[in-house]
């Protein structure tokens, strides 16, 4: 897009002693009007051609220094174009300081989106002109809980659908301008119910990042009656605000995760704790629902003192309450014995029944889970009645945990090589080793919690003594999880064994090729949007990058392309420079690309450097011949002076 912040802002930095001096000027008003005349052919040409010009923030380069105008100034004084105000600096310094100073026109990027940006697309849920803006469908959601969690199908079914129903209805609904949902609506408040480890507070955390909404979570068995030490209930509901920097509107469609919630099942015997658990439940009610939870609390001087603050910068009274009644409450717990409450209702009514009723499994009986369960395994009504969903997860096999740790995207290995990468060590793992790894963590029982605490056994003696060896890499094998500390010895024994090398550069190149493999357009709706072309060598940087940073496909992914439109933004700032259209090929931006390779931050001294050797050239060349279009083809980045002299050389041959 022309931009009129590309049309209007020039800039100009001068560099003497790593000093950056900075211009801005070429105000909408002050614009030279042939300047403003052909920008409008431009604009109205890229329209046409439907290749607007990119959105450019100023900056300089060296130090990304983002360059002020000022709007007062721009109005007072009608500016000289950009060329004219560089020759008429250069022969000032030139004059005062001879030949030392060299002006060097300022060169613009593209404002930097990043994923945790909250308007990367991947968050599709925002909050816009008052409205709830939510575009996600439950299949999408479903498709994206796949890509991390291992099995859990019936529950990602079950947590895609009602969460987004549950958002979509109030997006819906406040579309319609009815900000109130219909008198006695009951929400989809969800309970989940697992043993540890299997993925339930994981599926939450990654559906509330999903879909960019606040996320807070707590334990049921922090609560009392009374409230516990510093709040109680509603605490959770003033964190949420908290979680959306304060943002109230926001924090009301959030997501509360309350876990152990059969912590505070009564049984029974109504005696003693199971009295406060019952209350604990009451005391639950009102928020499940709805209610207005005063963001100030009375116990709490700080809060007390922030309102007295507000009111005295702004004469206006802050908003105190936060109502709940978009609010989503998701509970769980592992619910022990529940399983045997459900085979006997089922046996008493006589389903089940026959020669497999005893030997099922709890998560048979699990399955089977209905409301009245609940209120039998100690919870009131009116409590199981506020969450009408239940999702049930399965306990993980071995051959599960396997998978966890063999996908790219767990945060269990991601995490772990993150931390050997802390001091400079690259971290593989053999598939092998992996498989010792799930079968170790099975017979741990405690799900997917024990391949952590496994993995921290087998390597913590090599992330104690590898940081101060010069040992960079480690490919941990079978054999170092089977016996870590004779392992360490042999290698810190022999730290340069040129099988070991051997062995982990195969295991890179497996690993890329891998990667490299599994690279497709399809994969990557960002490139396919702006029809940026995937080639192999673009391919193979994506490879390098995940292997190299640990960074994940789309990350990598998302980092070239982001490279690319800085190279292409070029065409527009040089377009602002001097009048002349370039269009790099791909070619010329994967020589580009692969330059930088080893150190991205030179792709803008690479291109300012080009673009400084062809304005010169360019320029005599349309003065000679008027052409104001050029490509700029792979040889032009190898030796830009070699083609600029070329192309000269050609128009003046043509000439006579
Ligand atoms: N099904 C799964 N697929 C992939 N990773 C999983 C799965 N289950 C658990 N994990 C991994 O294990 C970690 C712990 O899981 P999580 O916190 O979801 O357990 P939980 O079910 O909430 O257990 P608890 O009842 O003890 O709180 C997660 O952060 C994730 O890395
Ligand atoms: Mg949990």
């Amino acid at each position: 897009m022309v931009t009129e912040n590309m049309e209007n802002k020039k800039s100009i930095k001068l560099r003497r002693n790593m000093a950056c001096v900075k211009f801005t000027g070429m105000d909408k008003k002050g614009e030279h009007p042939r300047e403003a005349d052909s920008r409008n052919q431009e604009r109205e040409k890229g329209r046409r051609q439907g290749t607007e010009r990119q959105d450019v923030s100023r900056g300089c380069p060296g130090c990304r220094i983002p360059v002020e105008r000022s709007e007062d100034d721009s109005e007072k004084h009608s500016f000289p174009s950009q060329k004219n105000l560089e020759k008429e600096i250069s022969d000032y310094l030139t004059k005062k300081y001879g030949g030392k100073v060299k002006v060097i026109s300022q060169m613009v990027f593209p404002k930097q989106v990043r994923p945790e940006d909250s308007e990367f697309p991947g968050n599709k849920s925002a909050k816009k002109g008052g409205c709830l803006c939510f575009d996600i469908m439950p299949e999408e959601l479903e498709a994206y809980l796949h890509e991390y969690v291992v099995k859990q199908d019936a529950a990602k079914a079950v947590l895609a659908t009602k969460i987004c129903t549950h958002f979509k209805k109030i997006a819906y609904l406040e579309k319609k301008g009815k900000h109130r949902l219909p008198v006695g609506n009951i929400k989809n408040n969800i309970i989940l119910i697992g043993p540890t480890g299997v993925g339930k507070t994981y599926l939450i955390k990654l559906i509330a990042s999903k879909l960019g909404v606040p996320f807070v979570k707590g334990d049921a068995t922090k609560f009392s009656e009374t409230g516990y030490v510093g709040g109680d209930v509603e605490d959770l509901v003033r964190d949420l605000v908290k979680e959306a920097d304060g943002d109230i509107e926001k924090a009301q469609y959030g997501i509360i995760y309350i876990d152990e919630i059969d912590k505070i099942a009564s049984t029974q015997d109504l005696r003693g704790p199971d009295v406060s658990r019952a209350g604990v439940q009451r005391a639950l009610l009102k928020p499940l629902e709805e209610t207005d939870v005063d963001l100030k609390t009375p116990h709490d001087p700080i809060s007390q003192l922030e309102a007295i603050e507000h009111f005295r910068k702004t004469g206006k009274r802050m908003q105190k309450t936060i109502n709940t009644r978009n609010i989503l409450f998701i509970v769980s717990g592992a619910f022990s014995g529940l399983a045997e409450i459900i085979r006997k209702r089922l046996s008493s009514q006589g389903i089940g029944f026959g020669a497999d009723v005893e030997v099922k499994e709890d998560k048979e009986w699990l399955r089977h889970v209905k409301p009245q369960d609940l209120v039998e395994f100690g919870f009131e009504n009116e409590f199981i009645g506020r969450l009408p969903v239940i999702a049930v997860l399965e306990e993980l096999t071995e051959d599960d945990l396997f998978q966890i740790l063999k996908n790219p995207k767990s945060p269990v290995i991601v995490s772990k090589k993150q931390d050997f990468r802390a001091y400079g060590i690259d971290l593989k793992f053999e598939e092998d080793a992996l498989r010792l790894l799930a079968s170790q963590a099975f017979q741990e029982k405690t799900g997917a919690r024990a391949l952590v605490s496994v993995i921290e056994r087998a390597l913590m003696p090599f992330e104690k003594k590898l940081p101060s060896s010069d040992i960079d890499y480690l490919v941990v094998t079978r054999q170092i999880i089977e016996d870590p500390e004779g392992e360490l010895r042999k290698l810190l024994e022999e730290p340069d064994m040129p099988r070991r090398k051997n062995h982990y550069e195969a295991f890179l190149s497996q690993e890329k090729q891998q990667i490299i493999a599994g690279l497709s357009l399809e994969a990557l709706p960002d490139w396919q949007e702006q029809g940026t072309e995937l080639n192999d060598l673009r391919k193979e940087l994506i490879a390098h990058l995940c292997l190299k940073d640990d960074l994940s496909l789309e990350e990598a992914a998302a980092n070239v392309l982001f490279w690319i439109q800085q190279i292409k933004s070029y065409e527009a700032s040089f377009y602002n420079r001097c009048e002349i259209e370039i269009s790099f090929d791909d070619s010329a931006i994967d020589r580009i690309l692969d330059a930088c390779r080893l150190d991205p931050s030179t792709l803008y001294v690479h291109c300012e450097r080009l673009s400084s050797i062809l304005e010169y050239g360019l320029t005599l060349i349309r003065e000679k011949t008027g052409q104001e279009h050029f490509n700029v083809p792979s040889e032009a980045v190898d030796n830009p002076e070699l083609f600029i002299n070329r192309l000269i050389r050609i128009c003046y041959e043509s000439e006579k």
